[in-house]
């Protein structure tokens, strides 16, 4: 056996008897340790034993001329890692110690993420590692300290309100009020009272005198969620408080003073409505002092190791499952058209029903990011009623892809051209024709 894993390239020291193994197991730092269980003196058992209370990570393989079920699951409880009967043939043997291997690795790995994790990579709840996501942060850090107004734009559940939170808590304000409306869930009619309160009889069914938002969040932060959805008419009285910083409860005509810093978030595309005359100019003007723009998920994929490892600390804090190669390939792979909330719900579907296991596979996942083809899937192309000039449309595809592989690499062709799997030549000479500078 000694000889056989030394061919394969590993380092391997040979014990003679148990008090031998405990001996030099002071002496290295082991990977794995393979016993046998019935010896004199010093046994398997309290190798293994002795194995794990130094290194309480280490791979323990029992081989055992009694290959009997009561042997292996004794050995599995002292901490074994696997049990094999002899006699036994040495790819068996080969393969078990590859696999103990491989899942060491990734431990290690995973142990690593997770330290990432503590250390840097978060702003105030945020996580992230890649690129666009640590510029986002630093700008967070700064416009914190300010009380500038902020609009906050991103797909759905990319983390909008998470972003809302992390000023307010990194800010002055912190020890004041975070109020967040949602705009879009209240009906118009009750949007303005909701927003600057009303007093009693103001309308039918205003019985007393009440705050609004405004007031509540005075000297704290005012979320505004789907600023969007707002009609014209209050978008005017909303740009008045927030150019005042004053404003009249429903139905009173008692002017209020506030102190209030506003975050706005939309996923729709305000300059278009602005253009479209739906949404008013000065109140986006207003609202944009300072825009963060959240980036879909799939174009910042390095953030998804990281994310799955802070939702696997949230929702199973006191275990520690691996996530296995395949399944972060699938997890990477996946186009994520609900972002970060819907791998944030995958893996808390994950975790429910990963009852005492320590791996998550790539079976695990949901279905439909299982079967993610690994490269990436084509867009879906709305056809137009009046068809497309192919040549066009491709050419604009492939502009737009090379210039988001420039992008994530920082505008290294050699790195850009490896991402698309193109000759660096190829590349330049793409680049001349379609002007990408
Ligand atoms: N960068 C991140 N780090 C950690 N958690 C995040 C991050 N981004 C989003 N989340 C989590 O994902 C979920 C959705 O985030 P959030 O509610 O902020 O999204 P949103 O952009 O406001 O979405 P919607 O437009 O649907 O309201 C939350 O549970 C949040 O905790
Ligand atoms: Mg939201």
């Amino acid at each position: 056996m000694v000889e056989r894993l030394a061919e394969r390239g590993f380092e391997v020291v040979q014990a003679d008897s148990g008090e031998k193994a405990v001996e030099l197991l002071d002496q290295f730092a082991f990977d794995i340790v393979i016993t046998d269980l019935r010896m004199p003196g010093v046994d398997g058992m309290r190798v293994i034993e002795s194995a794990r209370e130094r290194y309480p990570g280490i791979v323990a393989i029992v081989i055992s001329g009694y290959g009997t079920l009561k042997d292996a699951v004794d050995a599995t409880k002292r901490g074994a890692s696997d049990f094999i009967a002899k006699p036994f043939q040495f790819d068996e043997l080969l393969q078990k110690v590859q696999k103990a291997l491989e899942e060491r690795r990734l431990q290690a790995e995973n142990a690593y993420l997770r330290s990432q994790l503590e250390e840097r990579y978060q702003f105030g709840g945020i996580v992230g590692r890649s690129r666009p996501m640590q510029e986002l942060m630093r700008l967070l850090e700064t416009v914190a300290r300010s009380s500038t107004t902020l609009l906050v734009t991103g797909e759905t559940g990319t983390g909008k309100e998470v972003v809302a939170r992390a000023i307010h808590h990194n800010s002055p304000r912190r020890a004041h009020r975070f109020v967040a409306l949602n705009c879009s869930a209240i009906p118009e009619t009750l949007l303005e009272a909701e927003l600057f309160g009303h007093v009693r009889g103001a309308f039918t069914g205003a019985v007393g005198t009440r705050q609004g938002r405004f007031e509540q969040a005075h000297k704290g932060t005012l979320f505004l969620d789907e600023v969007g959805t707002m009609s014209v008419a209050l978008q005017m009285k909303l740009l008045r408080a927030l150019q005042e910083r004053e404003f009249e409860r429903v139905g009173d005509n008692q002017t209020i003073k506030v102190d209030v810093r506003v975050i706005a978030a939309t996923n729709s595309d305000l300059a278009r409505m602005v253009a479209e005359g739906a949404f008013r100019e000065d109140l986006y003007y207003r609202l944009n002092v300072v825009q963060v723009e959240l980036p879909p998920l799939r174009e910042r994929r390095d953030d998804i190791p990281l994310l799955v490892q802070h939702f696997l600390k949230k929702f199973s804090p006191n275990e520690t499952l691996e996530v296995s190669q395949s399944a972060m390939r699938a997890l990477m792979a996946y186009h994520w058209p609900g972002n970060v909330r819907q791998l944030e719900n995958a893996v808390e579907r994950v975790v429910a029903l990963s009852a005492g296991r320590t791996e998550i596979s790539s079976a695990d996942l949901p279905p439909e990011i299982q079967s993610t083809p690994q490269a990436a899937a084509p867009p879906y192309v709305e056809f137009p009623e009046d068809g497309l000039h192919l040549p066009h449309y491709l050419a604009s595809i492939e502009k737009d892809l090379i210039r988001r592989a420039l992008d994530r690499t920082g505008g290294n062709r050699n790195k850009a051209a490896d991402l698309l799997r193109i000759k660096r030549t190829t590349l330049v000479e793409k680049l001349r024709r379609i002007g990408v500078d």
